[in-house]
C-alpha cells in the first residue's frame, strides 16, 4: 500500500514542477474531442482529500493506431479510480495538470490495494454521533406536530441516517467529505436558530425544518467512493433542489397514507423553502418570497461560502 509523498498533496503542490508517480483520485473525466489546434484531447479532474483540479490529457498526434490504444486505455478509468500520473503541474486555460503522451507522460490505474484510501477519504472533523443528537435535539424541540412528524419519519428511517452520516456537502466547492452535508445542515440550522432569537415573528419549526430538509437531495447526487467524490447524471438533468423537494414530498405521501393531517399549505410553503434557497443564482425554481425562505438562502449562503473560503486554495477555482 503506498502513502502519498507529503509534497504531492493538491494543498501542496508547486507550480510548474514536473509531478513523477503521485497519486490521484479521478473525479471527472470525459473525451474533449479535438482542440483548435487538431489535437484529440481528454479533459480530466483529479485530486486528494486536501482539494481536486482539473487538467488536460494530450493524445499522439499521427497514428489513427497508436491514438486509438490511447482513447482505449483512457476509456478504462472510471470515476473514484486512483491513477498514477507523471506530468506537468502548472496554471494554463483549462486546469493545472497537463498530461502530453508525447512528451512522455504518463496516466496508470492503480489496484485497490496499491493505495492508502486515507490519502483520498477527507473526513468530518466532527463525531457522527454526536452530530445526529444535535440534530434529533432541535427536532425534538419543536412544537408543530406535522413537521416534527415530518422531520422524525427521516430521522428514524435507518437507510436514510445511514446515507446522511457519510453524504459531502458537495464535490468540491464546500463541505467536500465523508459527513460533510450533516456538518452543513447542521450549521444552517444553528444560523437559523439564532435568527429566530431576535426575528421572533420568523416560524422557527418551518425555517427549521427547511434548514435540515433543504439538501437531502444531495444524497442522491454524490457518491463517496472509496477515494473521491463522484457527481452522477442526474445532479446536472435534475438538480438537488428538486430532489430534496421530490424526497420530502415521498415522506408527506406516506405520512398522510398513515392518517397524518400535513396540511397542504405547509407542504406548499415548505416545498417553496426548498425550491428557492439558491436564491436568485442557479438551481432555485424560485425566488425567495415569504420571510423564511429569505431567511434560510441567507444562512445557507453565509454557511456555504464561509466554509468555501475556508477550505480554499490559493489558485483553486476550476
Ligand atoms: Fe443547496
Ligand atoms: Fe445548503
Amino acid at each position: 500500500m503506498e502513502k502519498k509523498p507529503t509534497e504531492h498533496f493538491v494543498r501542496n503542490l508547486k507550480l510548474d514542477t514536473r509531478l513523477s508517480g503521485a497519486l490521484f483520485a479521478v473525479a471527472s473525466i470525459r473525451d474533449g474531442g479535438v482542440s483548435k489546434n487538431g489535437k484529440r484531447y481528454f479533459s480530466i479532474r483529479m485530486g486528494d482529500k486536501t482539494g481536486y483540479r482539473s487538467g488536460t490529457i494530450w493524445l499522439h498526434e499521427g497514428s489513427a493506431q497508436q491514438e486509438a490504444a490511447e482513447v482505449s486505455k483512457l476509456e478504462l478509468i472510471k470515476l473514484g479510480d486512483v491513477v498514477r500520473v507523471r506530468c506537468l503541474y502548472e496554471k494554463f486555460n483549462n486546469g493545472w495538470f497537463k498530461i502530453d503522451f508525447a512528451m512522455g507522460h504518463q496516466i496508470d490505474i492503480v489496484p485497490a490495494g496499491g493505495y492508502d484510501p486515507a490519502d483520498f477519504l477527507a473526513v468530518s472533523p466532527y463525531d457522527t454521533k454526536t452530530q445526529l443528537k444535535l440534530l434529533n435535539d432541535a427536532i425534538a424541540k419543536m412544537q408543530s406536530e406535522p413537521l416534527r412528524t415530518l422531520c422524525k419519519s427521516f430521522l428514524e428511517d435507518g437507510k436514510f441516517i445511514e446515507q446522511l452520516a457519510k453524504a459531502p456537502g458537495a464535490q468540491t466547492q464546500h463541505h467536500a467529505y465523508q459527513g460533510g452535508l450533516l456538518d452543513h445542515i447542521l450549521e444552517v440550522m444553528q444560523l437559523c436558530e439564532t435568527c429566530c432569537t431576535f426575528h421572533k415573528d420568523l416560524d422557527r419549526d418551518l425555517l427549521i425544518t427547511g434548514a435540515f430538509l433543504h439538501d437531502i437531495g444531495k444524497m442522491r447526487v454524490y457518491e463517496y467512493k472509496e477515494s473521491a467524490i463522484v457527481i452522477k447524471d442526474v445532479d446536472s438533468l435534475i438538480g438537488h433542489l428538486t430532489l430534496s423537494h421530490t424526497m420530502v414530498g415521498e415522506k408527506i405521501r406516506v405520512l398522510r397514507e398513515k392518517g397524518v393531517d400535513f396540511q397542504e399549505d405547509l407542504e406548499m410553503l415548505l416545498a417553496h423553502l426548498i425550491l428557492s434557497h439558491h436564491g436568485e443564482e442557479g438551481g432555485s425554481a424560485v425566488r425567495p418570497k415569504t420571510p423564511e425562505a429569505v431567511a434560510l438562502h441567507h444562512a445557507d449562503n453565509f454557511d456555504s461560502q464561509v466554509a468555501k473560503e475556508i477550505g480554499r486554495m490559493p489558485d483553486a477555482g476550476q
